[in-house]
């Protein structure tokens, strides 16, 4: 048997609903985004549930504070790694494939890349073990869409520290942290365009919703769905 022979990749579990996620650096506003995207799937028919990540679940909560919050003592970032993983695990197989596969939309804020970009290129951790261990976390799901609103580290702190006081453990990393894990969104998304829309976050909050509705808009028309542009 060849020696370079790929690796098995997971496969994708069924599931009929869309499923798109929101990335990009602490401070590029996913946060206003998401609600937008949700109530507009919604008018157009689509059962949409608007998530987030380390969280949406009972135990999936409980673990954000662990890692987000300052006084745990010493975290490592292997831990770190498994924190997220672990919370990951439990929204994939609680709350988003049951809600896919019954055919409603799910809208979440941050998904794996953002261990990729923060426990492996900002940790320094391997890539390739980071994505392991969220295959078996996420049993292979992989988004449809993955909207990546893009921000300089300098511009994400500037508006962290505009919109309220006080960093979390990860926002508290040095700006070089920061511009590795940005680095490491773009390559994911060059990657593999087909499933990604980069959006520059200076951008108005209205330009950023219409360049997210139209870019779902043309996927929903690839699956022949509600919403597709004429
Ligand atoms: P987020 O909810 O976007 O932050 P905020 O509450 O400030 O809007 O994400 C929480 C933090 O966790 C953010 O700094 C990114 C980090 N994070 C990881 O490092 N790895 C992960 O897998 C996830 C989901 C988040």
């Amino acid at each position: 048997m060849s020696q370079s022979m790929p690796e098995p990749t997971v496969r994708q579990p069924e599931r009929r609903g869309l499923f798109v996620v929101f990335e990009g650096g602490d401070g590029a506003g996913k946060s206003s985004q998401i609600p937008e995207l949700a109530a507009w799937l919604t008018s157009l028919g689509h059962d949409v549930l608007a998530t987030r990540e380390p969280g949406g679940t009972e135990i999936g909560e409980s673990i954000r504070p662990l890692i987000l919050e300052h006084g745990h003592g010493d975290v490592d970032a292997r831990t770190e790694a498994l924190l997220y993983a672990a919370a990951r695990a439990a929204h994939v197989e609680q709350v988003i494939l049951p809600r896919l596969r019954n055919g409603g939309s799910v809208v979440c804020d941050r998904f794996v890349d953002s261990s990729a970009a923060y426990q492996s290129a900002g940790r320094e951790l391997s890539k390739d073990e980071v994505l392991a261990v969220n295959a078996f976390a996420t049993q292979g799901l992989v988004p449809d869409l993955t909207v990546l609103l893009d921000i300089s580290p300098e511009e994400g702190r500037a508006r962290r520290s505009s919109s309220r006081p006080g960093e979390d453990r990860i926002e508290s990393e040095p700006d070089g942290f920061h511009a590795r894990t940005r680095q490491a969104f773009l390559d994911l998304a060059a990657a593999s365009p087909e499933r990604y829309e980069v959006i520059d976050a200076r951008l108005s909050k209205r330009e950023i919703q219409e360049r997210v509705q139209s870019r779902v808009a043309e996927l929903l028309a690839e699956r022949g769905e509600q919403g597709a542009r004429p």
